[in-house]
């Protein structure tokens, strides 16, 4: 059997597995952790919306993320009807600390291309850390319904990590994305390792 460290390195490359522990502490949680996992969706859609939007002047990520928002926004609404379905309400929007802590680690001041990479590369981290937080629950959860409705969201999170590493490779030279993304990698530990482990948020 593979350890701990080698099975979460084939995913994705990211340092630190999650703790065992946030999958049962999320069964406990089901309302807030749908309602987190939604607005993760909602920020999805709006992030890749604005990318396009920033970034009009390269074809491929106007061409590529524009089905992503359609993808990202379909991801919110399975998650809105499975609160209805529960009798759940979406609630409001709670406080993202994995997802700013992450935004303070991009270049605010350096060159329109370092700044571009570091777009694509904080959005490839996520969709990572999504998908191997999904993978979790589809593999863990007591509930084999809930585990097959997060197996798709992993398959899907697992792709859009993959786009945002090929965008960023066809603009930027690959030694540079392959260099800022490691140094994404471990500031993505730090981050993992100082955060409580808490069931009620995705990250
Ligand atoms: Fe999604
Ligand atoms: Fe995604």
């Amino acid at each position: 059997m593979e350890t701990e460290n080698e099975h979460t390195k084939n995913i994705l490359g990211l340092k630190l597995p999650t703790d065992p522990r946030w999958v049962n502490l999320t069964e406990l949680h089901l309302e807030d952790i749908l309602t987190d996992h939604a607005y993760c969706e909602q920020k999805a859609a709006t992030t890749c919306i604005s990318l396009i939007t920033k970034n009009s002047d390269k074809e491929r990520i106007v061409e590529e993320l524009s089905p992503i928002v359609t993808e990202e926004w379909g991801h919110f609404r399975t998650v809105l009807a499975e609160l209805k379905k529960r009798n759940l309400k979406l609630g409001r929007q709670r406080k993202d600390v994995y997802v700013n802590k992450l935004i303070e680690f991009t270049k605010k001041d350096g060159s329109p291309d370092a700044k571009f990479l570091d777009q694509m590369l904080l959005m490839a981290l996520i969709e990572a850390r999504s998908c191997e937080r999904f993978k979790r629950l589809s593999e863990s959860l007591d509930d084999e319904y809930m585990r097959n409705f997060y197996r798709r969201f992993m398959e899907s999170e697992a792709g859009h990590y993959t786009l945002f590493i090929n965008l960023a490779e066809f603009y930027i030279d690959k030694n540079v994305v392959r260099k800022r993304w490691a140094e994404w990698l471990a500031f993505e530990k730090e981050i993992m390792n100082s955060q409580a482990v808490r069931g009620d948020r995705i990250h």
